[in-house]
């Protein structure tokens, strides 16, 4: 391994322990009441993830950062602070109504059991529906001036609604058992997974006070790792280990749902994470060496093995 990844990868698993400790703190209490609740809500974010939304959170704004006061970057690393938690807070909402047996049925989450298995279905609703709203309270509370906040909100709401995470859902349950053409399963992908992640770089922008051209070569980044994400979750269902991967694998062919490796077969779809891996490259190239943690997230996103 070379000095740069070993460095890439101690910065992450630092962000991802510090995105855990901002999450502990903002989440509810076990014993306050409604206890199970709070509880489930814990047990669906705390202790597990790769919490790769969170670090693009912290990539996007270190890559728009000029050098700024010791008050307006203590500012900043609040605001990241939060937008990181509320990406990850909506993210795991996703994960614990994706599993629900309404949609996925699994039962195996980050190594362990899902939340309406350790729980119970009701009360893995509730914890869902009671983790988007403390996302947008974080939002709310970031210390950046009220215009920006009104767009990080904006970004983070299209994201999770029917024109992002909520609607590729429900195309993916529509889509079971039907072979998509390949525009189609995209729009799927880059609705169910690359609208968060493009989210998360653009509330990092927001943080890190992004100009026009910085936001411009943002997007055409999170275009492309966002739906890179989805291929490569498709690629590892058929090529992981359950038990590295934390959740149950073979389950998209058992579901019979449409992927990239069934539309294209496991090699071609590799393929494809690495031409959407160049493009994303491509996009940083505006930001020169400050985005080589948007570069490191880009590589780990296509090169992972979980
Ligand atoms: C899994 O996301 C669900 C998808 C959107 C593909 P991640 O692979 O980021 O899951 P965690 O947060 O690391 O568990
Ligand atoms: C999930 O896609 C996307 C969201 C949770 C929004 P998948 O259903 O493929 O995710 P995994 O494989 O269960 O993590
Ligand atoms: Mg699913
Ligand atoms: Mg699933
Ligand atoms: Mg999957």
């Amino acid at each position: 391994m070379n000095a740069p990844v070993v460095e890439f990868s101690h910065w992450l698993s630092e962000r991802a322990q510090h995105v855990e400790q901002v999450l502990a703190r903002v989440l509810p209490q076990e014993d306050l009441i409604p206890t199970r609740l709070h509880q489930a809500m814990r047990y669906s974010v705390l202790g597990g993830g790769k919490r790769v939304r969170a670090a693009l959170v912290f990539a996007a704004a270190q890559a728009c950062t000029e050098a700024s006061s010791a008050q307006q970057q203590t500012q900043s690393a609040l605001a990241q602070d939060y937008a990181a938690a509320a990406v990850e807070l909506v993210h795991a909402y996703s994960l614990v109504h994706d599993d629900l047996p309404c949609m996925d049925d699994d039962v195996l989450r980050r190594g362990r059991p899902t939340v309406h298995v350790q729980y119970d279905e009701a009360t893995a609703l509730l914890a869902g529906d009671a983790l988007q709203p403390l996302a947008f309270d974080l939002l709310a509370q970031m210390p950046i001036a009220p215009e920006l906040i009104v767009q990080a909100t904006r970004d983070l709401a299209r994201a999770a609604g029917s024109l992002g995470m909520a609607g590729g859902q429900a195309i993916d349950l529509d889509s079971v058992g039907k072979t998509l053409t390949q525009p189609a399963l995209q729009q799927m992908h880059v609705l169910k997974t690359g609208a968060l992640l493009a989210a998360s770089v653009s509330l990092g922008g927001l943080a890190g006070g992004a100009n026009a051209v910085q936001r411009q070569a943002l997007g055409a980044y999170s275009d492309a790792i966002g739906l890179a994400f989805q291929v490569i979750d498709d690629v590892l269902d058929v090529t992981a280990d359950s038990a590295k991967l934390g959740k149950t694998t073979g389950k998209d062919a058992i579901a019979n749902k449409p992927t990239y490796v069934t539309l294209m077969g496991l090699s071609q779809a590799r393929d494809f994470a690495g031409h959407l891996h160049q493009q994303a490259l491509a996009a940083l190239r505006p930001f020169g060496a400050s985005a080589s943690l948007l570069a490191g997230l880009a590589d780990f996103i296509v090169l992972r093995d979980h």
